[in-house]
């Protein structure tokens, strides 16, 4: 099957809703490679994988180490990788210097990052030159310390009039989608209907062209879940029972058993 494309992906605007969740390893990229137009190494890690606080110390590296671990695992949808904190904000020089080396070394077709009219420049040097880029507006969890926490974004007229116009200039700029994080719904709505590219909801609406996950959040992996997430299963506590039945095992000596042992050559 050939990997779906950025064209492809552009494409579906107001189509059959996108299927896109965040892969952070290889054998996951695997597992949901079939099921998902977009899989997106997102900087999310930072919480999911590596346990900080934030995802502001997440490094070039880190987003390159495992952009290229989903690209292995994957070969049907397209990869996206999120630009971290630090490394685009600056310039658009800097930022295409990044988004080269990270395109160049995991095999990805496409980076994504945070921001709204302030980005929409570097956004359109980065696609001018070959670098196809997912815009990311609302919520910006890079941009907490501005924004002072995790909550909803556009509830007042003046906030969802930015979203909105941040929104549109990405777009214009020539971002192929667009996530749209926490936001209210009739601003969910009316971004959706107002930009020319894919809007990809996460705490947004089902109005949306798409939906993006944390993988971990829908599989019941993370202890905190937002309200914006549903839990598709609960491997927390499968995973908490079958260690639970293996440290019995040990030490009542059943593991290994029969089935697991090697016997002598005789
Ligand atoms: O880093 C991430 O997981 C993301 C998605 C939540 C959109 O940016
Ligand atoms: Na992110």
């Amino acid at each position: 099957m050939k990997r779906l494309t950025v064209p492809a992906i552009r494409e579906r605007k107001g189509g059959e809703p996108i299927v896109m969740l965040t892969a952070y390893t290889m054998r996951m990229a695997q597992l949901l490679d079939p099921h998902c137009d977009v899989l997106l190494v997102g900087d999310s890690l930072a919480q999911v994988i590596y346990g900080l606080p934030s995802t502001l110390p997440v490094t070039l590296d880190m987003m390159i180490a495992h952009g290229a671990a989903v690209v292995r695992g994957s070969h049907h949808a397209l990869v996206v990788i999120d630009m971290p904190f630090g490394c685009y904000e600056e310039s658009p020089e800097a930022a295409f210097r990044a988004a080269a080396r990270v395109l160049a070394e995991t095999g990805a077709a496409a980076v994504k990052l945070e921001g709204g009219a302030a980005m929409a420049p570097t956004v359109r040097f980065l696609v001018e030159r070959g670098i196809p880029v997912f815009g990311h507006v609302g919520l910006t969890p890079q941009a907490v310390n501005m924004l002072g926490g995790y909550g909803a974004r556009g509830r007042s007229e003046a906030e969802a009039e930015k979203i909105l116009a941040d929104s549109n200039a990405i777009a214009d700029a020539g971002a192929f989608a667009l996530v749209v994080e926490g936001v209210v719904e009739p601003l969910a709505l009316a971004i959706t209907e107002s930009v020319s590219c894919p809007v990809i909801g996460i705490g947004a609406s089902a109005g949306c062209d798409g939906q993006v996950l944390v993988v971990d959040d829908m599989l019941g992996m993370f202890e905190r879940t937002p309200r914006f997430v549903k839990k598709f299963d609960d491997l927390a506590g499968r995973i908490s029972a079958a260690v639970e039945t293996y440290a019995r095992d040990v030490r009542a000596r059943e593991f290994p058993g029969e089935g697991q042992i090697y016997a002598p050559k005789n």
